[in-house]
């Protein structure tokens, strides 16, 4: 066997014993690198007459695409073995038992907000949704409280950047909603034609400085708004009597409107309701607040308030909630706690 065949079996064995790709790349370099085997032999070349180049060269060629074409067999194997180990890897045992995903479902506070909508659509309400993050007009100062109004006060409010605050109960909605309904029907309002009524809640978050088991930073409210030409406080008894009704599907729920003070309301009154029976029979509990819309409100709608008269009211879904299901910390809404939730599946 000449030199240059064995250089060739060489690098066969050489190629053939390399177990990784960058193995084989390495190995190829001592025979085609610029210091490998073979190129050293062209080089030498160079000394060599005409005739002797001639046949050298070819033999020399010859064993380079020798070793050439065992590389790319080497190659191509190493890549299969790869793919195959692979493949091996990744099979599926079809008779393993199957892992289980469980399903998620509405968070209770979802689903009472659901059951809100469903019951005030069915009474001819919209759903009107707006910005949590509010000026101080919409928030207070339309809505009959000024800046230095003690009712503020009532309120710990979150302020942030640029003068805007975290809206501290849904009431601005009313504002929003009314002053886009009556700009839809300003012609017919100045020509003193009947206007469509205003009949809308406004379900969604709301934000306190406050922390314990009944009070959350972040929590829910849903406001409601009922204006016309003659709609009065019996129709807010009425209203708000049949909601709570559906709400708990209890037909001998008591209600009670309790004289209170809210500056957008005149009168107001905090609805308090009573179950017959189960663990929280005999007690009031509070619901939401209420009451006629103060005529100042009125006006800044963009309303006459010799005209046009209505109701309001804002209740607390989270309380709804915690009263429906028995929960007694509120916190649990908000822990994410996949024990508790899972339960309103
Ligand atoms: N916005 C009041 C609150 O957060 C509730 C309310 C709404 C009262 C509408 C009267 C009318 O306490």
């Amino acid at each position: 066997m000449n030199e240059l065949d064995s250089l060739v079996k060489q690098a066969q064995e050489l190629f053939a014993a390399c177990t990784t790709p960058v193995e084989l790349e390495n190995a190829k370099a001592q025979y085609l690198g610029k210091a490998g085997h073979l190129t050293e032999r062209m080089k030498g070349l160079a000394k060599l007459d005409i005739e002797a180049k001639k046949s050298q060269g070819a033999l020399i060629n010859a064993a380079k695409q020798a070793i050439e074409a065992a590389l790319n067999h080497c190659r191509e194997q190493l890549a299969l073995a790869e793919l195959n180990a692979l493949l091996k890897a990744e099979t599926y045992d079809v008779t393993l038992p199957g892992s289980l995903h469980s399903q998620g479902g509405l968070h209770p506070v979802s689903l009472s907000l659901e059951r809100i909508e469903q019951i005030f659509n069915s009474m001819g309400f919209e759903v009107a949704q707006g910005p949590e993050i509010e000026t101080d007009w919409f928030n207070f100062t339309a809505l009959n409280t000024p800046e230095d109004h003690p009712a503020r006060s009532m309120h710990d409010t979150f302020y942030v950047e640029g003068g805007y605050l975290l809206r501290t109960h849904t009431s601005p909605m009313q504002i929003r909603y009314a002053m886009a309904h009556v700009q839809k029907y300003q012609a017919r309002i100045d020509a003193g034609q009947a206007m469509p009524e205003i009949r809308v809640i406004a379900p969604g978050r709301t934000y306190r400085v406050d922390s314990d088991a009944t009070h959350s930073p972040m929590f829910h409210q849903c406001e409601g708004l009922w204006i016309g030409e003659n709609i009065s406080f019996k129709d807010l008894k009425v209203v708000f009597t049949d909601f709570c009704k559906t709400f708990f599907e209890n037909e001998d729920l008591v209600l009670r409107f309790r004289p209170s003070f809210f500056p957008f309301t005149e009168p107001g009154a905090e609805i308090d309701i009573q179950f017959p029976s189960g663990p929280l029979a005999g007690r009031w509990l509070e619901v939401a607040g209420s009451g006629q819309v103060h005529p100042n409100v009125v006006r800044n709608m963009g309303l006459d308030p010799e005209r046009f008269i209505g109701f309001a009211f804002g209740m607390g879904p989270d309380r709804l909630t915690m009263l429906r299901y028995g929960v007694n910390d509120l916190r649990l809404f908000f822990d994410g706690d996949i024990r508790f939730l899972s339960q309103f599946q």
